[in-house]
């Protein structure tokens, strides 16, 4: 797992564009795997920007989002596969259809989950994941207790989580969706390289958990130290909590620059 802490999002937007950028120049059809949520979008902002100034395409991608929530209408704001058309895909290249996400409106639920495995798996499985992480330790809505063994399934979300996303909800926690369909924790670590992204002191101790916790399903994202090629990008907020903070700055720092994520 690479730690990388820097001073503020848009430097973890360029830092993690880059990532892309690489990946999309050697594989152009490459599937992208999407997060929605605050933390990714200076990412979904610099990606934008070197779309408008014809750096990068996503012309041949393919994306896949992580979760949805349950119930949500199909024209609601908050819906993610609304939220991440706003946010990241309306403002680039893809292709129609080229970015899917799981059904939350599906009337058979559990034959939902399993083609949304199906169609990720025959897309030739996620190069690149970003993941935003809970303040609980969720990654996707894998909320504590999953199984780190999991798949693409309905999961209840815990209060902390509807409490923390009541802010899309105009404040008001009765009207978050008390149940999500979200890649399961095995899907996610299926993923070549997975990005995790986490900004301010409220994740902090989540993070702490995430690179220095003992792997455990009550903070789901520590299954992510057993996945050969994490990065972690960090605010300093973020990373007040880690005991080897300096030994992780001065490893980026001496970092030499051919390596890359
Ligand atoms: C969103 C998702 C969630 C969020 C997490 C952090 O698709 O899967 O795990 O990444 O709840 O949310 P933010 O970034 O809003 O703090």
């Amino acid at each position: 797992m690479e730690v990388v802490i820097l001073a503020e999002a848009a430097e973890i937007g360029g830092v993690a564009a880059d990532a892309f950028a690489a990946l999309l120049e050697g594989k152009p059809h490459a599937v992208l795997g999407l997060a929605t949520g605050s933390s990714p979008l200076a990412i979904y902002d610099e990606l934008a920007a070197r779309y408008a100034a014809g750096r990068i395409s996503f012309r041949r991608a393919r994306g896949f989002t992580l979760d949805e929530y349950v119930g949500l209408p199909a024209d609601h704001p908050e819906r993610y596969r609304n939220v991440i058309d706003t946010v990241f895909v309306s403002r680039v290249d893809f292709a129609p259809g080229a970015v899917q996400g799981p059904d939350g409106l599906a009337e058979d639920i559990p034959a939902a989950c399993a083609a949304y495995e199906d169609a990720i798996q025959q897309a030739g499985g996620v190069d690149l994941q970003v993941v935003g992480i809970g303040t609980d330790g969720h990654i996707g809505f894998n909320e504590p207790g999953s199984s780190l063994a999991s798949r693409t399934r309905i999961k209840t979300l815990t209060r902390q989580t509807r409490l923390d996303n009541a802010r899309f909800f105009g404040g008001d926690l009765d009207a978050v969706p008390t149940h999500c369909l979200t890649q399961g924790l095995a899907t996610i670590m299926a993923a070549r390289h997975v990005i995790l992204v986490a900004l301010g002191r409220t994740k902090a101790e989540a993070v702490h958990q995430l690179v220095e916790g003992g792997v455990s399903a009550m903070w789901p994202a520590t299954v992510l130290q057993h996945h050969p090629h994490v990065t972690v990008l960090l605010d300093d907020a973020a990373a007040q909590r880690l005991q080897l903070v300096d030994y992780y700055r001065e490893t980026y720092r001496s970092k030499p620059d051919w390596q890359g994520l």
